[in-house]
């Protein structure tokens, strides 16, 4: 339980857990007055029709139209509200809006390590702005990991194999507990972390001051896409070449050969880079050396915001 939580739930902390916690105690309260309303009928009918001499007994009542058009109508009513309600929120919180600002995590046994789009990094802490939709890349450079922010009611698995990405807009300055939660390994239970939510003024500073490397992520593609001679069979002009032009690709439809479109999003990225033959782009050969595949982490996402800064968008 938070400093600000209550019996059932942690504190809230973020846009999104508000209309979790407002649909959670619809549902608790429609089902305490439910369960209220149940027991006591069943309590008063125990007493009315209890075991009696003939003479005794209560009219016997055979049936009532308007208490079974209400017992249908009205748990029908509230299973459609709980549905709709919760669809929303689920929609809501599965897809980050554009303009949210993108923070890369990596994971691995047994830290969180993030990354900025100015090439500023911190290990087990992540500093964020208040009142700003925040998007979290996130991918393992091991096994399975879970990224899990209870006062935001946001929880994820963290893959070595692909993307998977959680978005928030904290709507509290503080520091808020991050957990792993997925067993990953002995040090599993220590895998922590804190999100550091801070004012955009603050925010700015601290992200000014923690620039230790002088290349950004994209300026850092940049450089490997010359040195990993990418640059050999793709332009970044939209010219021809033995591969696709990066030029617009990121975000774009892609027809596949042998049929099928697929949009070029960074999972479509990054498995092109790593298996070249998995999608192949209408019109070209699968000829990209294998040795890609042994990229580390930190190349491949580097080479992924590159293309992504030469979309069209
Ligand atoms: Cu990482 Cu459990």
């Amino acid at each position: 339980m938070g400093e600000n939580g209550t019996v059932w739930l942690p504190e809230g902390a973020s846009a999104l857990a508000s209309e979790w916690d407002g649909l959670f105690y619809f549902v608790y309260y429609v089902s305490l007055i439910i369960f209220v309303g149940v027991v006591s009928a069943m309590i008063y009918f125990a007493f009315v029709y209890r075991r009696r001499q003939a003479e005794e007994r209560p009219a016997f009542v055979k049936d009532n139209k308007m208490i079974e058009m209400a017992s249908v109508v009205i748990p029908t009513i509230l299973v459609l509200i709980v549905f709709t309600w919760g669809f929303k929120t689920y929609v809501r919180m599965n897809v980050a809006p554009p303009d949210a600002y993108q923070i890369q995590v990596r994971a691995q046994q047994w830290s969180w390590t993030f990354e900025y789009p100015n090439g500023a990094q911190s290990v087990g802490e992540v500093h964020v702005p208040v009142d700003r939709p925040v998007q979290m890349m996130m991918s393992s450079t091991d096994v399975i990991h879970s990224f899990f922010v209870p006062a935001f009611r946001i929880k994820m698995d963290v893959l070595p194999n692909r993307y998977t990405s959680v978005w928030f807009h904290a709507t509290k300055q503080g520091e808020f507990q991050i957990f792993c939660t997925e067993y990953c390994g002995t040090a599993h239970s220590n895998m922590l972390g804190k999100v550091i939510v801070q004012s955009e003024a603050d925010f700015q500073k601290w992200l000014q001051e923690s620039q230790a490397t002088d290349l950004t992520p994209v300026e850092r593609g940049e450089q490997l896409y010359v040195q990993q001679t990418c640059n050999a069979c793709h332009s970044t002009d939209g010219s021809p070449g033995v591969g696709p032009t990066f030029k617009g690709l990121f975000g774009s439809e892609r027809a596949l050969e042998g049929g099928g479109t697929v949009v070029a999003d960074e999972n479509y990225i990054r498995e092109s880079i790593l298996n070249p033959t998995a999608k192949v782009a209408q019109g070209f050969s699968p000829i990209m050396p294998a040795s890609f595949g042994s990229l580390p982490a930190e190349d491949i996402d580097a080479l992924v915001a590159y293309i992504k800064s030469l979309s069209n968008e």
